[in-house]
This record gives structure tokens, sequence and C-alpha cells, in this order.
């Protein structure tokens, strides 16, 4: 059985890939890291304290369990990396120089998100196609488009097998997400259900691709899973399944919460951003070479999202 290492695991993605992946490979083959402490993860199987700057802890964490599958989550994001873009760079770079180098000295596979965030300048808004035009603006997308270039070159240069994903926002209840453009999509159910209101930072009419957890997390494993010999491109694929707008979502909401309002208040960098980045991403080569396909629509994610956030607050 293979014997994967989550790095970042106490964020977003990590706290729900990591029991997705424990149900799929068994508990004791699937090691989550953080550079804290996360009780809900240790308590499961396998934890292990990991500073991904730190390349000999890391390197012993991979030595000592016989890792063969690395997925590095460590990233800080969009809006937060506009806020201190050294240690943007320093985080987002150091921890994927750290998994490219560990990847290569051991064996492991790698898998390494990029985003919808490392699009940026003059390329197709609409239907955005997997190989186009990426120059960004933000840190955290410079960061990600060096981290698909670089891991391309890992794999021609030294065969390493790395895959990657470009992620859109991703909607999710169990650990919020932290300073994202694509935030607003998850804050919304939980004032939905606070509140029965939403202030929303980003303008009424801007389009942004999103993605619900669970699409989310099961791409990223049958990437993981794919036959290497039918992949044309690596790092990294256009994965889509819903894209919307803050009047959209707003819309979805009230038709299971009729009293729903909300309003606008702008923030300028978070709006700047979101413009920068695709409406919808064409993600025709995903489908085509690793059989990609979303379960999820705006609907059905949001009666989930409702029920999920309910039950949270219940408790
Ligand atoms: N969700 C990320 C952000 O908003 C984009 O990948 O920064």
């Amino acid at each position: 059985m293979k014997r994967i290492l989550v790095l970042g695991a106490g964020g977003q993605i990590g706290s729900e890939l990591v029991p997705y992946l424990r149900e799929i490979y068994g508990a004791s083959n699937v090691v989550a890291t953080d550079v804290k402490q996360c009780d809900a993860l240790s308590a499961a199987g396998p934890f292990e304290i990991i500073d991904a700057l730190d390349a000999d802890g890391y390197a012993a964490v991979v030595d000592k369990y016989k890792i063969d599958a690395i997925y590095n989550l460590v990233a800080l994001l969009s809006a937060t990396g506009e806020k201190n873009p050294q240690l943007a760079m320093r985080i987002n770079m150091g921890a994927l120089q750290n998994s490219l180098e560990i990847a290569r000295e051991k064996g492991c596979s790698l898998f390494t998100p990029s985003s919808i965030g490392a699009f940026g300048g003059e390329f197709p808004r609409d239907n955005t196609p997997q190989d186009t035009v990426m120059q960004p603006n933000t840190i955290y997308g410079v960061c990600k488009v060096a981290g698909e270039l670089l891991s391309n070159y890992y794999h021609t240069r030294f065969g390493v097998d790395t895959r990657s994903v470009r992620f859109p926002g991703i909607i999710s209840n169990v650990t919020l997400p932290g300073g994202g453009t694509t935030d607003y999509a998850v804050e919304i159910y939980y004032e939905a259900v606070r509140t029965g209101r939403f202030t929303c930072p980003i303008s009424h009419d801007v389009y942004m691709d999103m993605m619900y957890m669970p699409d989310a997390l099961r791409a990223a494993v049958e990437l993981m899973e794919a036959d290497p010999s039918k992949l044309k491109h690596r790092n990294s694929f256009n994965i889509a399944s819903m894209s919307f707008t803050p009047e959209i979502i707003a819309e979805a909401v009230r038709r299971q919460v009729p009293s729903f309002t909300m309003d606008y208040d702008v923030e300028p960098v978070k709006d700047a951003i979101a413009r920068s980045w695709p409406n919808k991403l064409d993600d025709s080569c995903a489908r085509e070479e690793w059989g990609w396909k979303p379960q999820w629509d705006l609907d059905s994610m949001t009666r989930d999202m409702l029920a999920a956030v309910r039950r949270k607050m219940d408790k």
C-alpha cells in the first residue's frame, strides 16, 4: 500500500484530504503533518510536526515513514500574500523547493496544487484554455506559476512524478480558508445560517470558478492515481465544476433561505485580484487525459453546505 505524507495538513484542504486519503489507503499509511499540532488529525492516525522550510526535519519524517507520495498543501493565499509578499514568497516557494528536492532524492511522487490564481495578464477570461498567457500580478499567483514550471522541470530533468491541478476557489465546511479572494463563497453560507445576511467584498458581477470540497479531493487523488502514459500535461490541469458571481450564489442561497439578503462593501484589493482571474476555465484536457468529471453543482452544493453549517452551529 502507498505511504503518503500530507504537508500542511491542518489547512482548509488538508483537514479534509487526510481523512479522505485514510479511508482509501488506511489510516496508518497516511501521515498528516503541519507546523502546529492538529488534534483531530493526530487522533485518527500518524501525525508529525513539520516546518516545511526545515528541509532536514521534513526529510527525516519522509524517511521515518518510508513515504512514497507527498501532497504539498503549504501556501499563504492570495489576499494574505499581498499583505506580506516577502513572507508569502518565502513560505510558498520554500515548501515547494523542499518538496521537489525531497521527492527527487527519495523517489516520491509529488502533488502541489496550482490555482485559478496562476492566471493573469491578457488571456481569454471565458473558457480559459489549458495553455495560455499566465502573468499573474499577485505573489500567490507568481509562486503558483513558478511551481507549475519547476514541477515540470523536475519531471523532465529528473524524472520526478510531479502532478497538479489548478484548483478553483474551494468551498468547504470543516476548516475555514484563510485570506483567499474566493473566501466570500464560503463565508456567505456561514452568514446565511448565522444572521441571514451577508456583506460581500467582491463586486456583484465578477465571475470566478469554484468547486465543492468533495470534488476537489477526488480530483487530487484521481490525478495521482492516473495512468502516467495518458498524461500529456502534468503541471497543471485546469479543472472546473461551477462558475458564478456573488449575485448568482446569493440567488442560490435564497432558493434555500428565502429571507437571505446580501449587500456589498467591495474590498478593492480582493476585487482587483478577482477580476484578474478567469471567469470560467476550460477543463477539457483534464477530462480527456484522466477522466475528470465534477459531481457537484451550485444548487446541490448549496443544500449540502447549508445543512453542514447548520449541524456545526447546533453543536
Ligand atoms: N482560493 C485561493 C485564493 O482565493 C485561490 O486558489 O487565494
